[in-house]
C-alpha cells in the first residue's frame, strides 16, 4: 500500500492543486488528510470539495472545529481568528456538516492520524518536544502515528534502547521494533522557513516515509488575500514559509 498522507491545507487551493499533481507520479492508492483543510487562505470550498473526494479518511484540525463552532476561537491569535471568522461566512449548509463530522482521531492496521497530539486530540497541543511525544507514544495501538498542526516537517522515533530521539527526515526507513510519529508538515501554509507545499508518502512494502515539497504560485495566494482586504501578513506567509 502506498499512502499519500497529507496535512494543514489552510484554504489554499493553489498549493493544494500542486501537490495532488505531484501525488499523480506517485502510484498512490489511498490519500489520508491529518487536518487543517480551511483557514488562513481564500479557497475554504474548493478545498474542502477536493479533499473531500481526494481522502479516504480526514481528521479534524482545530481551525475545521473552530469554523463550525467546536473548538474555541479564544485560542487563536488575531491573524487567524480574523482568517477563521472570514472563513465562516463562506461555508455552506453541506460544507459546515462535513467539517462537523470530521473525527479526531483515524486508526487503521497499518497507522494512526491525529492532529495534533493523541494524549488530548480535542486540546489541539502541538508536538514540540520529546516530553510531549512521550505522552502520545504511551497510548500509540500502531507503530507510526502522522500528525501535522505545527505546519513543520520532523520525525519522533521512539526506539528501544535510546529512548525518544527527534530528527528532520527527508526519507526514512521504518525498523521493527521502534514506533514513530511523522510529521507531514503542511500543504498550505509551511512555517519551516521552505514555502514550497510539504506531502507525505508512506510505502507499507517497502517500509519507507518521504517527506517531500513541490512549488507552487504562492504569489497568486497572496494576492487573493490582499484584494479581498484580508490582513497582509496572511499573504506573506506564503511567500516567506513562516
Ligand atoms: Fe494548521
Amino acid at each position: 500500500m502506498r499512502y499519500g498522507i497529507f496535512a494543514d491545507v489552510h484554504s489554499n487551493l493553489e498549493a493544494l492543486d500542486a501537490v495532488i499533481e505531484a501525488y499523480k507520479n506517485e502510484a498512490i492508492d489511498r490519500y489520508l488528510c491529518v487536518g487543517d483543510l480551511v483557514g488562513y487562505a481564500v479557497n475554504p470550498r474548493e478545498c474542502i470539495k477536493k479533499v473531500k473526494a481526494l481522502a479516504a479518511a480526514t481528521v479534524a484540525g482545530n481551525h475545521d472545529w473552530a469554523s463550525v463552532g467546536l473548538f474555541s476561537f479564544e485560542n487563536f491569535n488575531p491573524l487567524a481568528k480574523e482568517a477563521l471568522f472570514w472563513t465562516k461566512t463562506r461555508l455552506d449548509e453541506e460544507e459546515r456538516s462535513h467539517l462537523e463530522s470530521l473525527k479526531l482521531v483515524y486508526k487503521n492496521q497499518d497507522l494512526t492520524l491525529v492532529h495534533g497530539t493523541l494524549d488530548n486530540p480535542a486540546g489541539f497541543g502541538y508536538m514540540s518536544n520529546g516530553y510531549i511525544a512521550e505522552e502520545t507514544f504511551r497510548i500509540l495501538e500502531t507503530n507510526i502515528c502522522f500528525i501535522g498542526h505545527t505546519h513543520c516537517p520532523g520525525v519522533f522515533i521512539k526506539n528501544p534502547a535510546e529512548g525518544i530521539v527527534s530528527r528532520q527526515e527527508e526519507s526514512l526507513d521504518i525498523e521493527p521494533g521502534n514506533s514513530y510519529i511523522i510529521n507531514v508538515g503542511s500543504v498550505g501554509q509551511p512555517r519551516d522557513g521552505d514555502p514550497r507545499a510539504a506531502y507525505c508518502i508512506y510505502d507499507t512494502a517497502r517500509k519507507r516515509i518521504q517527506i517531500k515539497r513541490v512549488d507552487y504560485d504562492a504569489q497568486a495566494t497572496r494576492k487573493k488575500i490582499v484584494d479581498l482586504g484580508l490582513p497582509e501578513f496572511l499573504g506573506d506567509r506564503f511567500i516567506l514559509g513562516r
